[in-house]
């Protein structure tokens, strides 16, 4: 009998480090959850740099705190959103992220731009979409007279707000809410649902092809993967 020891293939391969750019425009909210989620090193994925087009931007704070490579690309030096998008892509690319994240990044993007990142570029919007794309979308649940609202995560394509869904957290509308208290309870669930997506992504399960988004080569619903709303009080 051979002593020579066999290398271990019951183990999977770790997955590789996935690098992720993230560009936002303002406090960096969602950004401080992945942060905070990312640090004990337990997921791949790896906040390469923070890009802002606004040098305000607190967000930026956050990631310096966080050790993280920041830039600034002020929109208004540029002629144009194409010149401008070319720009940034160019800035994005210099770090070689696998994934791009938009978190709070208040620009639209060009359609080249967009198909440049096909498939690896996500963003988080603070409504239950394809409810209420754009802006103000706590005042017009509430104005609806909406009883459940919510966020979503979804890989960017062309259409505003309309990429295919990733994940969708529902939050309970109270009788007493303003657009304030429930933004607070939104950004909560965006601070579970977008860090849960990266991970993801990260670990190569999520993936956008011609069947539409999958998680485990298993395709996800029209809703994406739905986390229900907690009852009013319940820790997340
Ligand atoms: C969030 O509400 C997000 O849904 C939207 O922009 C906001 C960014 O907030 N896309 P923050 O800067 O991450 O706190």
């Amino acid at each position: 009998m051979s002593g020579a020891t066999q290398p271990d293939t019951s183990k999977p391969d770790l997955p590789q480090r996935c690098d992720v750019v993230v560009l936002l425009s303002g406090t960096g909210g969602n950004l401080q959850a992945m942060i905070d989620r990312f640090q004990d090193g337990s997921c791949p994925a790896r906040i390469r740099a923070v890009i802002s087009n606004r040098a305000d931007a607190y967000g930026l704070e956050r990631a310096k705190h966080a050790g993280i490579d920041t830039r600034v690309l002020d929109h208004t030096a540029y002629e144009g959103r194409e010149a401008f998008d070319a720009a940034l892509v160019e800035l994005i690319d210099s770090f070689s992220p696998k994934l791009v994240v938009l978190a709070g990044f208040m620009r639209i993007l060009t359609p080249g731009f967009v198909r440049h990142y096909h498939g690896r570029l996500l963003n988080i919007h603070p409504s239950l979409l394809p409810l209420y794309k754009g802006l103000h979308t706590h005042q017009r649940a509430i104005e609806a007279g909406d009883t459940a609202h919510g966020c979503s995560v979804h890989f960017v394509t062309e259409e505003l707000d309309g990429g295919p869904l990733v994940v969708q957290a529902v939050v309970s509308v109270e009788l007493h809410d303003t657009p304030a208290t429930l933004a607070q309870r939104v950004h909560a669930r965006e601070h579970l649902i977008y860090p849960l997506a990266i991970h993801w992504f990260a670990e190569g399960r999520l993936a956008l092809g011609k069947e539409g988004v999958t998680l485990d080569g298993q395709p996800l619903g029209p809703r994406g993967h739905l986390i229900p709303a907690t009852q009013p009080g319940s820790s997340l």
